[in-house]
């Protein structure tokens, strides 16, 4: 058939409009190719022509729209740190997580610049952990007045050497149950799935320490309601949110808010319960329970009541999960190098008597054993991202580059403690550098930092590491361990770095 002039300007018409239409599609994403490639990524790109006269920080320029998000899995330490390898960018790298600019040091000179300085003493807080009330307490309240004022409260009356002296016999006692619960399981099943058992004993620890030791107002329902609700706020917090890195608040496309919503509306009911059971009780002076040092607090001190839930749900939540992740990493580690295990024991016996039980006092007398949780620290630290990140409150130079306010900055602490020109072996399992070195690891040695530095450096860390540290010791004495199958040490980090298939092995009790 012959085509009439009509059809013919019909078909030109459409090819007319179908070029017009790709042409600009092409221009559209060239302007959005030239706006993402810049090193960083896009986020950075409106940042650009301030370094004119500066450095230019190196990155990767990651994906279109959504920067270097695809890379932050299970493993983005390890992932985080190659790049920052092969980008030749461990001293500070820049990236885009979808619209908020990143730096990440992955060096101990920059770590400090960065831990201690005094330009990011704010953390960004993702929309989960402000709507869990975690902005009204210590962790993601801004750098300020009231910030300050409820580190004081909490390091006077929660984290003081002689608040941490008195809780020494709840520690004993729970490592003795988790012992009794160790053997039963062993009886029972022929292996131990120690997991649960740590999470039991820490919850159990956190719950005493913070509501009172023998309160009767935590009876065993509640400790499972409030287990549940820790488990759950740590799901919630480690939930990958669209809104967390692009402003729009309509993404919430896995229910996080909503399960958020519930879940503080769940915690003001059953925290603010025992809150208001507790000012009923004649008796709160003279109390070593932190509750009971938050409602004695003179009227100018006094922190309003939803603030009090807020700061005492936090202590909960940041105190059971990583020590009870640190313990089963040592005790996988202790599994997996039986002789590692034997010196250890070696140390303990020379030291503690064959009925005794370990005192928080024996603890300096075991270098070989803090050596150990030193080395696991290194290893497999809990956050090797360190957890919490940090943001600018205003322009800061770290290692002579500008970074802008408003930037989020991270160090990679796992990075550092696996850096080959750092640590010798770095790969390798031996306790035995701590003992030929003495390094610090509450924050003056940006080496191995595990609990942070600076002003937001983790206040539970002597806290935790008493618990570490006795239990550990308390296990070791009790039992020998051995594996029961090969153990599997990958890792997988959630909010923190946890081996990823639960730790199993056999027991044999040394005395009976
Ligand atoms: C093995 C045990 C622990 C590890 C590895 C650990 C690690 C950390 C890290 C890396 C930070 C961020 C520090 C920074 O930004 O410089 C932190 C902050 C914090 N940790 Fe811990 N932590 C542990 C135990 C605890 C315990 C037992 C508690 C409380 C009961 C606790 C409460 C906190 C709080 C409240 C913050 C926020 C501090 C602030 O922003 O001012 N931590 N922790």
């Amino acid at each position: 058939m012959i085509p009439t002039l009509e059809t013919m300007f019909q078909s030109t018409f459409s090819w007319s409009l179908i070029t017009v239409f790709l042409s600009t599609l092409l221009a559209a994403l060239a302007i959005s190719f030239n706006y993402w490639l810049v090193p960083g990524g896009f986020a950075w790109r409106k940042h650009q022509n301030r370094y004119k006269h500066h450095a230019k920080l190196p990155g990767p320029m990651g994906w279109p729209v959504l920067g270097t998000l695809p890379e932050m899995g299970s493993l983005a330490h390890t992932k985080l740190a190659s790049m920052a390898t092969s980008l030749k960018a461990k001293r500070l790298m820049a990236l885009s997580l979808g619209t908020n600019r990143v730096v990440i040091s992955s060096h101990p000179e920059t770590a400090r610049e960065i831990l201690c300085g005094s330009g990011f003493s704010d953390r960004p807080v993702k929309e989960s952990a402000r709507t869990l009330m975690f902005e009204r307490a210590i962790g993601f309240a801004p750098y300020g007045t009231y910030w300050r004022h409820l580190r004081k409260v909490a390091t006077m009356h929660m984290f003081s050497p002689r608040r941490i002296s008195d809780l020494e016999s709840l520690r004993q006692r729970t490592a003795a149950d988790m012992v009794r619960k160790t053997w039963k399981e062993m009886e029972m099943k022929g292996v131990v799935e120690v997991r649960g058992i740590l999470h039991e004993a820490s919850l159990r620890t956190m719950l005493e320490s913070v509501f009172g030791i023998n309160n009767s107002c935590i009876e065993s329902e509640r400790e499972k309601v409030l287990g549940d609700m820790i488990k759950e706020g740590y799901e919630l917090i480690a939930t990958f949110n669209w809104e967390d890195y692009f402003p729009f608040r309509f993404l919430d496309f896995h229910g996080v808010k909503r399960r958020c919503h519930g879940l503080t509306t769940k915690v003001k009911s059953v925290v603010g319960e025992i809150v208001e059971e507790r000012k009923t009780c004649e008796k709160l002076v003279g109390q070593t329970d932190f509750l009971s040092a938050l409602l004695s607090l003179p009227e100018e001190e006094r922190i309003g009541e939803s603030d009090t839930v807020a700061i005492l749900w936090e202590m909960l939540f940041r105190g059971t999960d990583t020590v009870a992740i640190l313990l089963e990493w040592i005790m996988a580690m202790m599994v997996v190098h039986q002789d590692v295990q034997m010196k250890a024991r070696q140390e303990i016996d020379t030291c503690i008597g064959r009925n005794s039980h370990v005192r928080d006092s024996d603890i300096p007398n075991l270098p070989y054993l803090q050596a150990v949780v030193k080395e696991v620290l290194r290893l497999h630290p809990p956050g090797p991202l360190l957890s919490w990140a940090r943001l600018a409150t205003h322009d800061v130079h770290i290692d002579k580059v500008l970074v802008p306010a408003g930037t989020t900055a991270m160090v990679n602490m796992w990075a550092i403690s696996h850096d080959s020109s750092i640590w010798k072996d770095p790969w390798a399992f031996r306790p035995e550098r701590f003992i030929d070195e003495q390094v610090s690891i509450m924050g003056s040695d940006m080496r191995l930092a595990p609990f942070g530095a600076g002003r937001r450096v983790c206040p539970g860390k002597t806290l935790g590491l008493a618990t570490v540290h006795l239990w550990l010791a308390e296990f070791l004495h009790r039992f020998i361990l051995v594996p029961a199958q090969p153990v599997d040490l990958s890792e997988c980090l959630k909010l923190s770095l946890e081996m990823k298939k639960p730790l199993q092995f056999k027991v044999i009790p040394r005395y009976s």
